[in-house]
């Protein structure tokens, strides 16, 4: 079993990764340090959870003493929404550089489709997803990222830009778990040679825990969670392994990179093992046809947008 994939440009990508949406800067130093010391190789960051400049200093204490060198690691970041505008991609990048005191990343997302201004106070309905990937094209021929790609973009926005790209999209990271296994944009994302990422791979149970920097605590529609599922637990029984590392190793088989978040030392290890056993075809089918709800991150600031990539889907 292969712990990379290959990117269409001939990066490769480990298949496995720590998740850092709401991890503290307190806690991501320890839980990056952790990951890393237990064999993790791809942290995955966003400007907008703020703890670029910690996850910078966890490395930078790793480099020093020796553990991994800077291209023994992947790290991932994302271009937030005011800084989309392809004239302020640059500086978003640049800024997120220094915070991880890095040179390069080796992934850089468009974090969402939809363009606002620097106080998000209004949207850029100006600015379209065929706009914001000619200023990516350009952040890559920079060099200050290994390779490009978008998040939470649908397979129409997908589509478009691969009919005018000059470099195409390399990677494509979504809300993806056992009850939102979104088969038609893994398909076309297949068809198009470009590799998925799944967020939130073992359904997100922190996510209630949320609050934004304003104190404002979104309201999450009530979902079940795919870590109590009757026959994950099954087959956790079945292979002695946790529902965590079930689900992980489902998303795997199928060639889609994970990258659950855990700021917990016991977690992060539980979850890394993944690797010594390996789900029957059968069971792989069974997972596959566990009942598809839908997604539970909507991204409603998105709603009005010209590019909210999830119009045709909202009731
Ligand atoms: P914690 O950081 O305390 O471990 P996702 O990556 O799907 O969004 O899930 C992240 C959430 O799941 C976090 O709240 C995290 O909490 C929790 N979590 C991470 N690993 C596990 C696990 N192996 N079992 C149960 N919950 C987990």
């Amino acid at each position: 079993f292969s712990k990379t994939l290959k990117l269409s440009n001939g990066v490769e990508m480990p298949i496995f990764g720590l998740g850092t949406w709401q991890s503290s800067r307190e806690e991501v130093i320890h839980a990056v340090r952790t990951a890393i010391l237990d064999g993790y190789r791809l942290i995955d960051t966003a400007t907008c959870y703020q703890n670029e400049d910690a996850i910078g200093e966890a490395l930078q204490q790793l480099f020093k003493e020796g553990v991994i060198k800077r291209e023994e690691i992947f790290v991932t970041t994302k271009c937030w929404t005011t800084h989309l505008s392809p004239e302020d991609q640059e500086e978003g990048l640049r800024e997120s550089l220094q915070r991880l005191k890095l040179d390069h990343v080796d992934l850089y997302l468009a974090h969402m489709p939809g363009a606002f201004n620097k106080d998000m106070s209004e949207q850029r309905k100006d600015v379209t997803v065929e706009d914001v990937w000619k200023g990516f094209e350009s952040l890559y021929e920079k060099k200050l990222t290994r390779a490009i790609g978008v998040s939470n973009f649908s397979i129409e926005q997908i589509d478009r830009i691969m009919k005018v790209a000059k470099v195409p999209i390399h990677n494509s990271q979504v809300e993806l778990h056992l009850y939102f296994q979104q088969k038609p944009l893994v398909e076309a994302c297949k068809k198009h040679g470009i590799s998925v990422t799944a967020y939130s791979p073992i359904g997100s149970p922190g996510r209630v825990n949320f609050v934004l920097p304003n104190g404002y605590k979104p309201e999450w529609p009530p979902a079940p969670s795919p870590l109590e599922d009757q026959a994950v637990v099954k087959l956790a029984e079945k292979y002695s392994r946790t529902p965590a590392q079930i689900l992980l190793r489902h998303l795997m088989q199928h060639g889609i990179a994970v990258i659950p978040k855990s700021t917990n030392d016991k977690r992060i290890k539980e979850n890394h093992g993944v690797y010594d056993f390996e789900l029957s075809d059968e069971d792989v089918k069974k997972l596959d046809s566990a009942p598809q709800n839908e997604r539970m991150f909507w991204q409603d600031f998105l709603v009005g947008h010209p590019e909210d990539p999830f119009k045709n889907e909202r009731k």
